[in-house]
């Protein structure tokens, strides 16, 4: 088939690791900048520019889209599924898990835990929003933060409300979430490609720091997935509409919480960590998926 990586960065482990995955299968791979389509929009006729050029016979897109080029990302993918082209993820599935509280809208509706989360603009409302979610402490968070940049812990009620006025002062919407302190700064990362769990991980954040992202400094560990949160992880993705994710959960007394799920989860601190080639199960989930055309 001919496969399409949409990325920025040719060079990163996970865009690589994908092509050779492609490549050593058989597949025709292309890797190509997000942000150099133009799309064009006439009646019943999609089309996309790339460099330029009309993109033709492409069977499959890859999307592997930022967080900082979020919007276009999208544009560029929803252009893709309007030509008929099969994305992996889709692009209204990855526009619900980029905001973490739309995320959490969808996932609280069915039988999947999340830590207790508010959501305000109103500065003197954060006294009663503090409270209802058991705090202080409790864990301030932008809605499309990542890498746990934006992810603040708030230890009293004049913290959590200087830390809210600045974020809101930057225009910034922001969460109150309840402090899951049993976790002791460890969260699971649980990889999804289709109906399955492919791969998991344990992080643990570094002394003294509570986010446990490995761009935190935090360090990982293989980790055999309990039932329990097999089932959460893959209804969380399923809830989503997602193909590929990386969902993160945290133990929590009450049992796992999804904490975000992740579109375009990168596969150097997993398949390092689990020696699981987890490139290799996002094309072999492809071929099942797509018939080529050429
Ligand atoms: N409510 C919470 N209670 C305890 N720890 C949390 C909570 N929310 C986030 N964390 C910690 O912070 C990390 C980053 O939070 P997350 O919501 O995943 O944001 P990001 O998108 O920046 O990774 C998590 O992996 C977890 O270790
Ligand atoms: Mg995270």
């Amino acid at each position: 088939m001919r496969l399409a990586i949409l990325s920025r960065k040719p060079d990163l482990y996970s865009t690589k690791a994908l092509v050779r995955a492609a490549e050593k299968r058989g597949h025709e791979v292309q890797v190509m900048d997000t942000l150099l389509f133009d799309i064009r929009i006439s009646t019943r006729k999609p089309e996309l520019f790339y460099d330029g050029k009309p993109v033709q016979g492409i069977d499959a897109v890859l999307p592997r889209i930022g967080a900082s080029i979020t919007f276009y990302g999208l544009a560029v993918v929803r252009q893709f599924e309007m030509m008929g082209v099969y994305c992996v993820n889709e692009s209204q599935a990855i526009a619900r898990s980029r905001d973490k509280l739309r995320c959490l809208q969808l996932l609280c509706r069915h039988d999947i835990g999340i830590p207790p989360t508010v959501f305000t603009r109103k500065a003197d409302h954060v006294p009663a929003c503090i409270e209802r979610v058991e705090g202080p402490p409790v864990v301030v968070k932008l809605l499309e933060g990542t890498q746990g940049i934006g992810v603040v812990l708030a230890e009293s009620e004049r913290a959590a409300g200087s830390v809210i006025e600045a974020f809101h002062g930057l225009d910034q919407n922001i969460l109150i979430q309840k402090f899951i302190k049993e976790s002791k700064g460890a969260d699971i990362r649980a990889f999804v490609v289709g109906r399955k769990v492919v791969a998991a991980m344990k992080r643990q954040a570094l002394t003294g720091e509570f986010r446990s992202n490995l761009h935190r400094g935090g360090t990982a560990n293989k980790f055999r997935l309990p039932a329990e949160y097999r089932k959460t992880a893959l209804a969380a993705t399923r809830v989503l509409g997602l193909r590929v994710a990386g969902v993160d959960l945290i133990e929590s007394s009450e049992g796992p919480m999804v904490m975000e799920v992740n579109s375009s989860p990168g596969l150097e601190g997993i398949q390092k960590t689990t020696g699981v080639e987890i490139a290799d199960a996002i094309i072999e989930h492809l071929e099942k998926e797509v018939t080529p055309v050429s």
